[in-house]
């Protein structure tokens, strides 16, 4: 990709992120992207914040010396823990005209306007989320939630077993079912009316999910979210959208190349990715 290219970066600690990435570019096909996966250090979800911190940091500079005018973080374990530091402290003194945003706010926002819409009648509002370790930990969905309605009651759980489970192709065996039921049971205990898929990985279980929970409760798959939300971000933002490239070119890095990669990569994306290594400084 010419340097003169100014591509959207999209940033995950693996593929999962190109699950977003195939959505975002469903509604903006017009752009350039350029989409980086740290395969070598994924995954992010168990790790400690001030190490997701750095290697997100690296990404950013990764992308941004690659021209990228814009950074989504598709990765919700550094949307939780790294980028509120990106935005307040790293961007303003390296790259203050650039942006940095993150898959967290819209789903966040998307749940609230829906349980509002449900539980008119209800007493209690109650948003759950399901997410990595780090995420949970972080308690980022929650500040988030109650930022725009201090009513709601949040109830988050973390999944540490379900990205090893769709890492290794068995999201539709019986035992994923067992270890879904067994993270989905104490929300469902909580009467949740949404449900937040708080992971790049869990788009992939939707149908499980939904099939566990019921049709009573929403549940929110961000890919389809981050998309729709970028397009409104662009239109509210013409000062960014004008710097993008509009060339429809893709180009994939990862900073390890492995067969598992490529071939999950490519079922995340929705079709075949030429993928290339990336060294993060
Ligand atoms: N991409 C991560 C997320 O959305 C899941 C995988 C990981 O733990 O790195 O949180």
């Amino acid at each position: 990709m010419s340097r003169k290219i100014k591509p959207i970066g999209v940033f995950d600690s693996g593929f999962g992120g190109l699950d977003i990435l195939r959505e975002v570019v469903k509604v903006l096909p017009q752009y350039d992207y350029l989409y980086l996966g740290d395969s070598a250090r994924a995954p992010y979800g168990h790790r400690s914040p001030a190490i997701v911190y750095d290697f997100t940091r690296q990404a950013v500079d990764f992308l941004f010396k690659y021209g990228c005018e814009l950074i989504i973080i598709a990765c919700n374990t550094a949307s939780s823990e790294a980028l509120r530091r990106i935005q307040q402290e790293y961007l303003p003194t390296h790259y203050p005209n650039r942006r940095v945003l993150g898959v967290l706010i819209p789903a966040v926002e998307q749940s609230v306007t829906i349980v509002k819409s449900k539980t008119k009648n209800k007493k209690y509002k109650k948003v759950g989320v399901l997410a990595t370790e780090g995420a949970v930990r972080s308690g980022a969905f929650t500040r988030e939630i109650k930022k725009l309605d201090s009513q709601i009651k949040v109830f988050e759980q973390a999944a540490p077993l379900l990205v090893p489970l769709v890492e290794a192709g068995e999201h539709e065996s019986p035992a994923a079912r067992i270890i879904l039921k067994n993270y989905l049971t104490p929300l469902l205990k909580r009467g949740v009316d949404v449900l937040i898929l708080g992971c790049t990985h869990y788009g992939i279980l939707a149908k499980q999910i939904k099939k566990l929970v019921g049709s009573n409760v929403s549940t929110i798959a961000e890919a389809p979210v981050v998309a729709r939300q970028l397009k409104d971000y662009l239109a509210r933002h013409p000062e960014i959208e004008c710097r993008l490239s509009r060339r429809g070119q893709i180009k994939f890095y990862s900073t390890d190349l492995t067969a598992k990669f490529q071939l999950l990569g490519s079922q995340f994306f929705g079709r075949p990715i030429k993928v290339e290594r990336a060294m993060l400084e």
